[in-house]
């Protein structure tokens, strides 16, 4: 059965980053579902002057300079600098050649570009995707929390359940990176819906999906392919949370979900749930308490993934990078 349904109105904030390169393509691939009114950059996988570059290079391989770029801040509210470079490659890009950009970001800052966008539209219209540590949005709500509350939804790689961290045994990296930045945005009173390891874990880029992906034989098409081949060649213990000795079939693709969540919201389980972070304890920082027990909870404020059909998603990859 086909689904009749109105294009959304899309902003997306990010740290490309390899995940992120394939979920700005899903994006920029599909015109006629996502209306992207821009891409906001900050600092995480690699430093912001190079998740900005790379986010300009993506939209020029898929043709979309009409995409604005607007970089956002460069290091998270309170903590250090935390990079994942040993995941996505020193240009965060894996290997791909980072050539000289045709354009560049705007000059107007990503807080300002979000506040101005959100508040020209009428409220309810809007969703915002973020697939990085979450400082641009948490300012953006310290600044302008009634702005915020205008986004129809907020859907959000970051967390982990059951799947344990990524980026320490507590914590996946998003959160990791910046917890302060991503308890503002849990407790901001905006719909979130929040895609952790344990709903991405689900979703593998495996060598058959790579052969097809890279036979389209286009720009785009070639950019995913190298950057899912990048993730898959890392090392096993690096990538994921599997046992040894049961290394996975392939690299989960964590970003690309939140797209897919957009584009086909059937092909995702959501349970409301209340979801709360750590950021006392330098041992646990960044661990998500999601807790699905409404007796226990203090009210709930999140829907949290569990289950997505991973089949779906990367059939939706294949569809839109063919075109
Ligand atoms: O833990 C996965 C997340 O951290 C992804 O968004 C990846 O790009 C990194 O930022
Ligand atoms: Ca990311």
């Amino acid at each position: 059965m086909t689904h009749h349904r109105a294009p959304i109105s899309l902003l997306i904030d990010c740290d490309p980053g390899v995940d992120d390169a394939v979920a700005l393509a899903l994006a920029l691939a599909a015109p006629d579902r996502v209306t992207l009114l821009g891409i906001t950059t900050t600092a995480g996988n690699v430093d912001l002057r190079r998740t900005t570059r790379n986010a300009c290079l993506i939209r020029e391989i898929a043709g979309r300079l009409d995409v604005p770029v607007h970089s956002g801040h460069a290091r998270p509210m309170t903590r250090e600098p935390v990079i994942a470079d040993d995941f996505h490659g020193p240009d965060g890009l894996g290997h791909y050649p980072i050539t000289p950009l045709e354009s560049g970001p705007s000059s107007e800052d990503a807080i300002s570009f979000l506040i101005q966008t959100i508040d020209s539209h009428p409220a309810g219209t809007i969703d915002l995707a973020v697939t990085g540590p979450m400082t641009n949005i948490a300012v953006l709500i310290r600044q302008a929390p009634e702005v915020a509350k205008r986004l129809r939804q907020i859907i959000i790689m970051g967390g982990a359940r059951r799947e344990g961290g990524n980026i320490t045994a507590s914590a996946e990296y998003n959160v990791y990176a910046d917890p302060e930045a991503a308890d503002i945005c849990l407790n901001s009173g905006c719909k979130l819906i929040i895609l952790g390891l344990d709903a991405t874990h689900q979703v593998r880029g495996t060598q058959g999906w790579i052969d097809a992906i890279n036979a389209l034989n286009t720009p785009l098409a070639t950019l995913v392919a190298e950057m899912l081949a990048f993730s898959n060649a890392l090392p096993a213990n690096l990538v994921d949370t599997a046992e040894p000795d049961k290394p996975a079939p392939g690299a989960p693709l964590h970003d690309p979900c939140v797209i897919a969540y957009l584009l086909v919201p059937e092909a995702f389980t959501c349970q409301p749930c209340q979801i709360r972070v750590e950021t006392q304890s330098e041992l646990t920082r960044g661990h998500t308490a999601v807790e699905f027990r409404h007796q226990i909870a203090d009210g709930f404020n999140a829907l949290w993934v569990t289950q997505i059909d991973a089949t779906a998603v990367l059939d939706l990859l294949l569809k839109y990078l063919a075109r």
